[in-house]
């Protein structure tokens, strides 16, 4: 071990060369344990990548000339027409796939919903319009669902972040793993980018013994899954297809057999599930195809005048939106975490608190940092065969982002559209649910339409709130 001498030289000659050596100007004044953690910051930082962010010599994107550029992706349709197979085909496939055990799940919930106020990690942000079950529970309920309907194990991988990793290990282990086999639960975190001044680039200090570290965004999904084995571990359990979502939508059809079919069939890497935008600005990510690569550029990226654009047909351009429902070749995923720069770094302007040279306190009201993001969907471009699967915004897609009195992503209009899908459900069986009823139907009771009308009465009438658990009785 060397001593605290040894040491402060050794990452003040490492940190001086990238002119950022302040950041160990209160190391006189800190522990030894206190010295340690700075001193594991510091060596996690890859300082001649961050140079290279800071000096922007990685790609920036000119996103007014690839708006330009942009044309529909090759897609199918969410009545099935634009493929040559048809859905019945393509589901076939994919409960094959899911039979045959190639397939595993991962949620990613890194995230600190700071958006939304719900202090804790997202995934326990209770969600069901009747049963008041979380976003984790749903998830776990649905796995839980396709793996007995299949007879097989199906591996969940959860990736957190510094913020989210203890209490979201400590939820799954009090509640007995939702439901799951711990076995078949992987809980890995994602990692850390430093944030610098947006003005000279220097590290920001969060504390006299910390940087100002932030999740490097689900891109760094990547490289989690692979540091963490887990990548491996899949691998040796023969999953070849990993169902990707985030945590935040309810609605995600996680392992859904049609659209890892559409994947199959099309033989692509990567496989992305859109809604039909519901209006030109709609906050999503914009599926396009550029030069026969698909890629996504964000809602806040593109120029209005291009999502505005119609076809000759008066319908959107640029239809396709991102809900972040991705299914991934495992081979694929490999290949993309052997290559350290697979994936772009994204900038954001944040504000960040930061200590200064006296060592006081600044909690800035205007932007003072860069942030450096990588997002998943940068993958695509480089996936063979990319494919992109449009589902309804009804029956996939209700997003729980913002505090209650927003106009959208609220939690109480995801709850309502949980209710308004079941609901359709249980009208498709012949059966009514007065008006102001709210339903919820757990997969394991019935995990589609068809499943349901096998199960309840046609003259079913629901007069008061309802949840279809296990346990009901009809
Ligand atoms: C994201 C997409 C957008 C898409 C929308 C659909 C990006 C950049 N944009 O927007 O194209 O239309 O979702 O809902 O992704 N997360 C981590 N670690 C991180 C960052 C995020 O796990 O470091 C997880 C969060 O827990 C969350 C999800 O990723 O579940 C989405 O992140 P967020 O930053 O909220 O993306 P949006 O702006 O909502």
């Amino acid at each position: 071990m060397p001593d605290q001498n040894e040491k402060f030289d050794e990452l003040h000659n490492r940190l001086k060369a990238h002119q950022q050596e302040h950041v160990l100007r209160f190391w006189d004044e800190i522990s030894d344990s206190q010295r340690k953690q700075l001193a594991t910051q510091i060596e996690e930082v890859d300082l001649v990548q961050l140079d290279a962010l800071i000096a922007g010599q990685d790609a920036e994107q000119d996103f007014a000339a690839m708006a330009k550029a942009a044309a529909p992706p090759p897609s199918v349709n969410a009545e099935g027409s634009g493929a040559n197979w048809t859905v019945a085909e393509a589901r076939q496939r994919g409960e094959q796939a899911i039979r045959d055990g190639q397939v595993g799940a991962v949620i990613v919930a890194g995230g600190q919903g700071t958006r939304l106020g719900f202090p804790q990690p997202k995934g326990m942000f209770p969600i069901g319009p009747v049963s008041n079950r979380t976003l984790f529970q749903f998830f776990a309920d649905r796995l839980i669902a396709i793996q007995q309907a299949y007879s097989v194990k199906i591996p969940l991988f959860v990736m957190t972040s510094e913020a989210t990793d203890d209490e979201t290990h400590a939820y799954f282990k009090e509640h007995d793993y939702l439901g799951l086999s711990p076995n078949d639960v992987v809980i890995f975190k994602q990692g850390t980018m430093p944030a610098v001044d947006a003005e000279t680039g220097k590290l920001l200090l969060a504390e006299k013994d910390s940087l100002a570290l932030s999740p490097d965004g689900h891109g760094g999904t990547v490289a989690a899954l692979q540091r963490s084995g887990c990548l491996q571990e899949a691998k040796d359990r023969g999953v070849r297809q990993l169902a990707y979502i985030q945590v935040d939508n309810p609605l995600a059809h996680l392992c859904d057999p049609t659209l890892l079919g559409h994947h199959l069939m099309a033989e692509s890497e990567m496989t992305t599930q859109v809604i039909r935008k519901r209006y030109a600005t709609e906050r999503v990510g914009n599926v396009v195809s550029i030069d026969g690569q698909v890629q996504i550029i964000e809602y806040s990226d593109l120029p209005d005048s291009a999502a505005e654009a119609t076809d000759q047909e008066g319908q959107l351009r640029l239809w396709a939106g991102n809900i972040a429902v991705h299914i991934i070749d495992v081979d694929f995923l490999q290949r993309a975490s052997d290559s350290s720069d697979a994936l772009p770094f994204h900038r954001a302007r944040k504000k960040v608190p930061y200590l200064d040279a006296a060592g006081l306190v600044h909690d800035p009201a205007q932007p003072n940092a860069t942030k450096f993001e990588r997002f998943i969907f940068d993958l695509l471009p480089q996936a063979k065969n990319a494919f992109v699967a449009e589902v309804l915004p009804c029956q996939g897609f209700a997003p729980v982002k913002n505090a209650e009195g927003a106009a959208t992503d609220t939690a109480s209009l995801a709850r309502q559209a949980i209710s308004e899908l079941h609901q359709s459900w249980i009208e498709s069986s012949g059966g009514v649910v007065d008006s102001g009823v709210q339903v919820e139907i757990n997969p394991l009771f019935a995990i589609n339409p068809e499943e349901l009308s096998g199960k309840i009465s046609p003259k079913m009438q629901v007069q008061t709130d309802r949840y279809f658990d296990t346990l009901s009785r009809l």
